[in-house]
């Protein structure tokens, strides 16, 4: 497309002033600006913009109900041993959603980069990665087969060349790099409270990863359905990349939703109170779907079960998804019924009078974002498993110091988890202040540590294998 086309396409959609500082750029920059103009999908932003100046986006008429009881499921073992078996067989990937740009963290790098303070000062990338070749080691002994579980990883624009360095710097972790296949989701214009795109540099608009709902359309456009199908694969797993305890491809939960003949599955943990800002798994309008914590009134979050006095709404969601690839293949039939969430964020923008770049103080702009949850109500079968927070869930959102879902909250669980561990295979450690590390590459899930029976561990360690222990 030329300057002209671009712009008479953006000056119908009344965004015109994005030209302002066109004659000022040098031929290159031009170019590289009309690419990125011609990129967006003008009329169906301006659609969106139109929606979300107009509040039309919010869901206040919503009938809301708590999840029923009977749909909720807890552990059980044969799941643990169906679901290892479907991986054995090579039908399940793992899909990681890694495009988020973690403000609040405050890290320079991509989140899974951070290294959390364990002993080894393994990365959330490495321990995941790990994990993944441990799971993979012990489908291919128990059934004798060669079990791949093929990676996906969801970056954005701001992370996808720095996680690839990254990977590619760590030798894909010990894994072969033809299964870590990276994708790259899609960006939506900022606007301002105007519903008027603003630019963050003269030659540049302002733009934000489209929200980690963003993932359908990316493993459509880029080719990671098919690439799905042609592995055969028939369920992935999806998480985030900031649950440092996340059990990725758990062999439990894909063969419970599996066994179910599920479409899509959640894991859900007990909210911890009603307070607790975590969104929750209940009935929206008669459909399952994930209730955001601020549109929950007090009255409901603080609402109790008849049967046994918990949280109505507490079933809290932990972004761990499983799907079926159909239904991850059915989803651009519904994709255009999806609303797009509203963000007020502090965005940095050109000021059109000065030429100078502004940095608010108070949120200026508009960012629009879907969430992987909003597909739920689409499912046909829908499964909950309820499991246990303090073996799943350990977020890192916020910066070291914080004292809440920060490294040292991750540290913590994963270090408590390894104490756990070794006290059901019968070990103990020889005094409190004792911290051990279990490498992923030796268990899993408290597996392969029975020679711990009866052992004391004298001092702090990593333990890579159980000749760690014995030496002391
Ligand atoms: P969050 O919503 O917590 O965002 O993402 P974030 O980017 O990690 O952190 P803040 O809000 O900027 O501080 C939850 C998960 O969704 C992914 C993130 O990478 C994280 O795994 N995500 C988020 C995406 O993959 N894409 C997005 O556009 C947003």
């Amino acid at each position: 497309m030329n300057y002209e086309t671009i712009f008479k396409k953006y000056k119908n959609a009344g965004q015109e002033h994005v030209f302002k500082f066109f004659d000022e750029l040098n031929k290159k920059d031009q170019e590289i600006f009309l690419t990125q103009l011609s990129q967006i999908d003008i009329d169906q932003v301006s659609t969106l913009i139109q929606q979300a100046t107009a509040h039309k986006l919010t869901q206040d008429t919503d009938q809301l109900e708590p999840l029923p009881q009977d749909i909720v499921d807890v552990s059980h073992p044969q799941w643990y041993q169906n679901g290892l078996q479907l991986i054995a067989e090579n039908k399940v990937a793992v899909i990681l959603m890694a495009g988020g740009q973690g403000t609040r963290l405050g890290s320079q790098d991509p989140k899974g980069c951070y290294d959390i303070g364990l002993p080894s000062h393994k990365s959330l990338f490495q321990l995941q990665a790990e994990r993944i070749q441990r799971l993979q080691t012990l489908a291919s002994s128990f059934y004798s087969k060669n079990s791949i579980i093929p990676w996906y990883i969801m970056t954005s624009g701001p992370t996808d060349i720095p996680t690839r360095q990254f990977f590619k710097q760590h030798n894909y972790f010990g894994l072969s790099e033809q299964n870590v296949l990276f994708f790259k989701q899609g960006v939506l214009p900022c606007f301002n409270l105007q519903g008027k795109f603003m630019l963050e540099e003269k030659g540049k608009l302002a733009v934000a990863p489209d929200g980690n709902g963003g993932i359908y359309n990316a493993l459509h456009r880029e080719g990671v359905i098919k690439s799905l199908k042609e592995r055969g694969i028939l369920y992935s797993h999806c998480y985030c990349v900031d649950n440092s305890l996340a059990k990725v491809a758990d062999p439990i939960f894909i063969g419970y939703c599996a066994s179910r003949h599920t479409d899509v599955g959640i894991k859900v943990v007990a909210k911890n109170n009603p307070e607790e800002p975590v969104g929750v798994v209940a009935r929206r309008n008669g459909k399952y779907g994930v209730v955001e914590y601020s549109e929950i009134s007090d009255e409901l979050a603080n609402m109790r079960s008849n049967l046994d006095g918990s949280l109505a709404y507490g079933a809290a969601n932990i972004a761990n998804h499983f799907f079926s690839t159909d239904f991850l293949e059915r989803v651009p039939s519904f994709a255009n019924q999806l609303e797009y969430h509203v963000a007020h964020k502090k965005i940095p923008f050109i000021d059109a009078s000065t030429g100078d770049r502004v940095f608010p103080k108070e949120p200026n702009g508009i960012k629009l974002e879907r969430f992987v949850f909003d597909v739920f109500s689409h499912s046909e079968a829908f499964s909950v498993l309820h499991v246990d927070r303090a073996d799943e869930f350990a977020p890192l959102k916020n910066g070291s110091g914080a004292g809440v879902d920060c490294p040292e909250t991750s540290r913590t669980a994963i270090l408590n988890q390894a104490q756990r561990f070794i006290t059901m295979a019968g070990g103990h450690y020889q005094d409190q202040s004792i911290e051990v590390e279990i490498s992923p590459l030796l268990s899993y899930g408290g597996e392969n540590l029975e020679k711990l029976n009866g052992k004391f561990i004298k001092k702090s360690c990593i333990l890579n294998s159980l000749d760690d222990v014995y030496s002391q």
